[in-house]
């Protein structure tokens, strides 16, 4: 598909996620040849620049980031001379003003359609102000499409998301709002729905007859790092776990849409999110592990603990760990556990998805440990994308030495694979909404959450702590040995 012509504003355009992932995509996208000579990017801030210094802003923050290397001459000219910027408070309702004029100065110079993204990659206290400015100063009353870009977090509960939400909805419908989840740009998140839907030796073994669990792991190794002051109010619950934990969990497990088309694949997920079982607040200690790391290393390298790292409140109670045991109370899924797990500080940063068939009726041939591996299907999202399925087979040369063999597939073995954000902004310019999240998504996946807050706001107790560079507190080990299982992911 051809993209259309369109004018790109960022507010934050000097900030960190800018930086690292909006100007390499958009580099990426256009050294690939899906941008031309068919948009301008204006950026705003509140740092005192002006474009010239804006665009060396950017050429570094390409050199530094950009999956492929940096052009020169004039192809790069060409590039840099899309690129303005404008400083302002975005408080300051006054100053959306100069913004308009920006804007239709830059379409006109640039023939452009009147087509105008908006991206906030701001605070998300100053989101709904954003978005009511450009609807006062007329900024969203143009002859083209209109489009606001949201990046995490949507709100800190269900409350604040639906104030969030009305505020929002005042200048922009909700078919004009996308919301980031960036795990939802990945290539092996949207490779689910394909292996699960274009082959048909998966779909009817994918219920609670053939699965016994599922498992979704995604750890890191880095630690709080400079976000204390975001992360701290937040924790692993809101910041991994609401959206892209959940949002794992709803590829995985959804219907067959009946269409390929957006709403329909939107439907699916959200009759899981209806579906998921919601835990009283008794009933969270049972189900949910929280742990919080303390010093360690990883690789050799000491760490400090969670309380340690700077701007950390010292007597914080902060999850840097959540693992989970989740059901989804449908015909296909009922008594199938989904276990999940993700945090900071662990031994490596992968994210994986296993799913694990059920044993068969009766053991004929056992492995050297008179046992026998479950057939595992393994969704590897990063690094080394691609999927491996493990069977069972005979040793070669032997009678009847069982082993397990992996067949493997990977995605990115050949060319690196698109950056997530790459894929999201080709995907939003063109008007496609599929991968970024519902509003009704998000209400469900704060809902689930609140209860499981609450209980652990009134019981400070139910943080356990991990030391850096493990698999999390014995806590998160026990909640599948109580049911006979294991991860297999790590150890
Ligand atoms: C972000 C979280 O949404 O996702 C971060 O705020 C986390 O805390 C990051 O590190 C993980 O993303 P990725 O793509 O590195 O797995």
């Amino acid at each position: 598909e051809t993209i259309p012509s369109f004018i790109f504003t960022i507010f934050g355009a000097t900030g960190d996620l800018a930086k690292r992932k909006l100007f390499p995509a958009l580099y990426s996208l256009y050294r690939e040849k899906q941008l031309r000579c068919n948009f301008a990017v204006i950026g705003v801030g509140r740092k005192n620049i002006d474009s010239f210094e804006f665009r060396t802003w950017v050429k570094n923050s390409i050199a530094e980031f950009s999956r492929l290397s940096l052009c020169a001459g004039e192809e790069w000219e060409q590039f840099a001379a899309r690129f303005s910027y404008i400083s302002f408070d975005v408080k300051d309702t006054a100053k959306y003003a100069a913004l308009r004029s920006l804007v239709e100065a830059k379409e006109q110079e640039n023939k452009l359609s009147g087509n105008r993204m908006f991206y906030l990659a701001i605070a998300p206290q100053l989101f709904g102000t954003v978005a009511t400015n450009l609807k006062e100063s007329g900024l969203t009353n143009t002859k083209g499409w209109k489009r606001l870009i949201i990046e995490k977090p949507f709100g800190h509960d269900y409350t604040s998301a639906e104030a969030l939400n009305e505020e929002i909805k005042r200048s922009f419908a909700e078919e004009e709002i996308y919301r980031i989840d960036h795990y939802l740009g990945k290539e092996m998140v949207q490779n689910i729905q394909v292996i699960r839907f274009a082959n048909s030796m998966f779909e009817p073994l994918w219920n609670n007859r053939h699965i016994d669990n599922i498992q979704i792991t995604a750890s890191e190794t880095v630690g709080v790092e400079d976000r204390a002051s975001y992360y701290d109010r937040a924790g692993a619950l809101r910041d991994m776990v609401q959206n892209h934990m959940l949002q794992m969990v709803m590829m995985v497990c959804m219907e067959p849409p009946s269409r390929l088309k957006t709403e329909a694949i939107r439907d699916e997920k959200v009759k899981v999110m209806r579906a998921l079982r919601r835990f009283s607040e008794e009933e969270v200690d049972r189900h949910i592990v929280r742990g919080q790391y303390i010093a360690g290393t990883i690789g050799g390298k000491s760490f400090l603990g969670y309380r340690e790292e700077p701007d950390v409140n010292p007597a914080s109670t902060t999850e840097t760990f959540v693992a989970a045991k989740l059901y989804i109370d449908n015909f296909r899924w009922a008594d199938v556990p989904i276990y999940i797990r993700t945090g900071k500080r662990m031994p490596e940063k992968l994210t994986e998805i296993v799913i694990q068939f059920k044993e068969l009726p009766k053991r004929l041939y056992f492995n050297k440990n008179n046992d026998l591996m479950p057939n595992l299907l393994i969704f590897r999202i990063q690094p080394n994308e691609g999927i491996t399925l493990l069977l069972n087979a005979k040793k070669q040369g032997t009678d009847s030495q069982i082993i397990p063999i992996g067949m493997e597939y990977c995605n990115d073995c050949e060319a690196a694979s698109p950056e997530a954000y790459e894929s999201l902004l080709h995907d939003a310019i063109l008007g496609d909404s599929t991968f970024f999240t519902r509003w009704d998504e998000v209400a469900l996946a704060w809902k689930f959450i609140d209860p499981i807050r609450c209980a652990w706001d009134k019981d400070p107790c139910s943080l356990a702590e991990y030391e850096v560079g493990t698999w999390g507190p014995v806590e998160a080990h026990e909640l599948l040995q109580k049911d006979g299982k294991r991860w297999w992911t790590g150890s």
